[in-house]
C-alpha cells in the first residue's frame, strides 16, 4: 500500500505546544508527516524562517518524532501538495472563529488542486487558549512563555534575544 504522507502547514512564529500536539496526532494517522512553514501572506514573522525551522528541529528532536519531515515554502500549499504526490493537508481548530478561516482556505486549496483533502484536529482543550500571536506578545513583554512552548524552544529564543 502507499505510504500515506500528510502536510500539516503553517507559519509557527513561534511553535507552541498546540502545534505540537497537533504533529503527535497526525504522526498516529499517517506514515509521514510534512511540517511545513509557509508563507501567510497576512503576517509579517518576528522570527526568522532559519529561526522557525530551527524550532521545529528543536521540537523533532525533543518529542522524537520519527517519521516527521521539516520544510518550508513561500509558494502556494496546493501546489506544494501536488508536487510532494500528496492529498492530505492537516489542520487545527481551536474554535468556530478558526472554522470560518480554515474552511474558506480549504475551499481556495481545493479550487486549485480538487483532490486535496483537509483533515481538522480539533485542538486539545488545555491548548486552545494558546496562539503564536499571544506568545509573542508575551515575548514582547518580556513575560513568561514556559506554559506555552517547551524549555529548549524558551532557552532558543533566549539566545535569539541575548545578541
Ligand atoms: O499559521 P497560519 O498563518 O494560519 O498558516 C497559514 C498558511 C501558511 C497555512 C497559509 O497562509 C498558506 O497556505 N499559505 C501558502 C499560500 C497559499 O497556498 N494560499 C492559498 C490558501 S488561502
Amino acid at each position: 500500500m502507499d505510504k500515506k504522507i500528510a502536510i500539516f502547514p503553517g507559519t509557527f512564529d513561534p511553535v507552541h505546544f498546540g502545534h505540537i500536539d497537533v504533529v503527535k496526532q497526525a504522526t498516529q494517522i499517517f506514515d509521514t508527516v510534512i511540517w511545513l512553514i509557509g508563507e501567510n501572506t497576512t503576517k509579517k514573522p518576528m522570527f526568522s524562517l532559519d529561526q522557525r525551522i530551527k524550532m521545529l528541529e528543536i521540537t523533532r528532536k525533543l518529542m522524537g518524532f520519527q517519521n516527521v519531515e521539516i520544510s518550508s515554502s513561500n509558494g502556494l500549499l496546493a501546489r506544494f501538495a501536488e508536487k510532494a504526490e500528496t492529498r492530505f493537508i492537516v489542520r487545527s481548530l481551536r474554535s468556530s472563529m478558526d472554522f470560518e478561516y480554515e474552511y474558506q482556505m480549504t475551499l481556495v486549496n481545493r479550487k486549485i488542486f480538487p483532490d486535496l483533502i483537509t483533515i481538522y484536529i480539533p485542538a486539545r482543550q488545555d491548548y486552545i487558549h494558546i496562539s503564536s500571536s499571544a506568545v509573542r506578545e508575551l515575548i514582547r513583554n518580556g513575560e513568561l512563555i514556559s506554559e506555552y512552548i517547551p524549555p529548549s524552544i524558551c532557552d532558543y529564543i533566549g539566545t535569539i534575544y541575548s545578541k
